[in-house]
């Protein structure tokens, strides 16, 4: 055996001791759940390092573990791809540009609406919360999310309150993805009535914050709009119960 390969011998076995041996350990621990990526994602051929380090370089701490809300990005934006489902990319609650620009890198070619007041809640919205937690999301500003973004032709930031912005969107715009994570009812149940008409068959509506808890307006906003609706959610088992539809292949738009 030459010396290059009996080195990558030792590697693989090392890697491999170190892979069962960490996942008993942290098994036995029960403080951990051990997620293991889709088999097509863990090949060579595919650099799931290089998004890994997008989704951590940003996000704030407690969500950076959080990889099965980024491998369900990937895996989304996989199936739009494969299928040739067309339309823009929409996101309402941009904060810091973190799923932002994700989106804008997973989909480079597709022209992407931003709607945030990239100052925060708005008053007005808040009045609607039974209770407003801690955050406001206030530390920011629609230039500093552009630099980080990625100020392309393709992409069109909208600053202001939702639905306010709305109008900047031109009447026959469609939509193959939009990722709604602006946390209170008022201007999810906005959003719903917008987008979802726009939302091309076969599109994705991303519901962040569905199942958590944490924000109850957007089950309460999520469950009305879709009670007279032909399609179901589907939840996500990432950190904040994230729903998502799919809107019916026989929509007419
Ligand atoms: C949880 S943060 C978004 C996080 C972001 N997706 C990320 O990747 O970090 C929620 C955002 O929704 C925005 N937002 C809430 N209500 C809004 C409204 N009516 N119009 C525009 N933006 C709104 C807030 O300003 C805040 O930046």
């Amino acid at each position: 055996m030459k010396a290059s390969s009996s080195r990558a011998f030792l590697q693989r076995q090392l890697r491999s001791l170190v892979k069962r041996g960490g996942v008993s350990a942290a098994d036995a621990s029960g403080s951990y759940a051990v997620q293991h990526l889709p088999e097509w994602m863990a090949k060579r051929s595919f650099d799931f390092d290089r998004w890994r380090r997008l989704w951590v370089e940003r996000n704030p701490r407690n969500d950076r573990a959080d990889l099965a809300r980024l491998v369900m990005f990937l895996e989304n934006v996989r199936q739009i791809e494969e299928e040739g489902i067309a339309g823009s990319v929409a996101e309402l609650g941009v904060y810091r540009g973190t799923t932002a620009k994700l989106l804008h890198e997973l989909l480079p070619g597709r022209r992407l609406w931003l709607f945030d007041t990239f100052e925060g809640f708005d008053s007005r919205d808040l009045a609607h919360e039974r209770k407003a937690g801690d955050f406001r999301f206030d530390d920011t500003s629609l230039e500093a999310v552009l630099r980080y973004v990625g100020a392309s032709v393709d992409v069109r930031a909208c600053k202001g309150r939702f639905p306010d912005t709305a109008t900047s969107v031109p009447p026959g715009e469609t939509f193959a993805l939009v990722h709604l994570d602006a946390d209170l009812y008022k201007p999810t149940a906005e959003a719903l009535a917008f987008f979802y008409p726009k939302l091309v068959p076969g599109g994705l509506l991303i519901l962040h914050d569905y199942g958590s808890g944490a924000w109850p307006g957007i089950a309460q906003a999520v469950d009305a709009f879709f009670a007279d609706k032909p399609e179901s959610l589907v939840r996500i088992p990432d950190k904040s119960g994230t729903a998502i539809l799919r809107r019916s292949k026989r929509a007419a738009i």
